[in-house]
């Protein structure tokens, strides 16, 4: 079993942020969402990874999972020229997958399960795909799929303006060599792009055994600010755990799950959990609330932040509520010294500022 994780794409949803990095790499829990990929891939006991990427922002992803050594897995890099749709990133890497079965995890999905278990039921059940499903409140963003009275899966439908259930399509797939075959039967969508969805509906129409699974954990797909938040707060809810390696003076209170990086310090402050702060980061008079987590290099002076993700070399100083908010690397938010109520702005390109 391989895999392939699509790490390519515009990420248009996450502008600004994505003007200079890659949406796979955006951290949740202080990590990006591409380790986490790994780490699944990992455990599931695959060793050959294909990670499909884009020429603006490959040499990125390269420079982060290198060899993927890292995870004691093998790495080939495929350059998709142009974001043609998923169907077009599986046909791109056609000579990395070869005959192989293959799981298709997209790099900005998160799964509370992992993958392991799917695989080993793909393998024992001689599928030829294996979907997972979701119940979300307003499927139209998603791939939805339709099950008959047995649970059996019946149609798929690409983000349905009128969608047919509330089961949408997770970002992980199994996949035997079939859908090669599928993928050369379909024609670009209304949004120009093959779609993988379309591709397993003609494995379905070509009497391929395809089943679907509705996932029971938790999934997140990270394509918009609010979903970064979210993820964020999963993760941190998971997985942060007291640890305490920065200095703490005499005049703070750590509460709960706290991770503070090696070289951080917290000076006159409250820290409540569940929250990670990355190394040499420095926070002075302030309060950091939930479900924040705050890179590394990062100064927080004077300002109160909860259910937040700060990121690296960011600096906020004398703001005294920062919630539900996504701070981009080397950003400065600062309350002026003359505390008037003039905003006085510099804000790049398709930025949000809610004031
Ligand atoms: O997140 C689940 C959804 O993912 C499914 O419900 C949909 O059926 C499926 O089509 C997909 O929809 P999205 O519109 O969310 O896909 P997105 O364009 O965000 O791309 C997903 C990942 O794949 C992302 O990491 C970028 C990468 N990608 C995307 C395209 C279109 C590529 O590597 N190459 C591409 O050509």
């Amino acid at each position: 079993m391989k895999a392939l994780v699509l790490s390519g794409g515009k990420g248009t949803r996450l502008r600004p942020l994505t003007h200079t990095m890659a949406k796979q790499l955006v951290p949740v829990g202080n990590r990006p969402i591409l380790s986490y990929v790994m780490g699944h891939l990992q455990s599931a006991g695959i060793k050959e990874v294909g990670v499909v990427i884009a020429p603006e922002t490959g040499d990125e992803v390269k420079g982060y999972l290198q060899d993927g050594s890292n995870w004691n897995l093998s790495i080939t890099y495929v350059l998709q020229e142009k974001p043609k749709g998923l169907a077009h990133a599986v046909k791109t890497a056609a000579e990395f997958l070869g005959e192989s079965p293959f799981v298709m995890y997209l790099g900005d999905n998160l799964l509370g399960t992992g993958i392991a278990e799917a695989v080993q039921r793909f393998e024992k059940g001689g599928m030829d795909g294996l979907v997972f499903l979701k119940k979300v409140p307003d499927p139209r963003a998603f791939g939805v799929a339709v099950l008959d009275d047995k649970g059996q899966l019946v149609r798929l439908v690409e983000k349905p303006k009128e969608p047919p259930s509330d089961l949408a399509l997770v970002g992980v797939y199994l996949f035997s060599a079939k859908i090669h075959e599928a993928i050369a039967k379909i024609k670009p969508s209304w949004r120009g792009e093959l779609e993988i969805t379309d591709a397993i509906q003609t494995m379905m129409d070509m009497g391929c055994k395809v089943e679907g699974e509705v996932l029971q954990g938790w999934w997140l797909d990270t394509g918009k600010k609010d979903d970064i938040l979210q993820a964020n707060a999963v993760v941190l809810d998971e997985y942060a755990a007291r640890n305490i390696e920065g200095a703490v003076d005499e005049g703070s209170t750590i509460e709960g799950r706290v991770d503070l990086g090696a070289g951080a310090s917290v000076i006159r402050s409250v820290i409540r959990g569940p929250v990670m702060i990355g190394s040499n980061a420095r926070i002075v008079d302030s309060f950091i609330g939930p479900f924040t987590s705050i890179g590394d290099d990062t100064i927080i002076q004077d300002s109160v932040i909860q259910h937040s993700v700060i990121l690296e070399g960011a600096q906020v100083r004398g703001v005294k509520r920062v919630e539900d908010s996504l701070i981009g690397r080397n950003t400065r938010v600062v309350r002026g010294e003359n505390h008037s109520d003039a905003l006085r702005l510099m804000i790049g390109d398709h930025c949000q500022v809610e004031v």
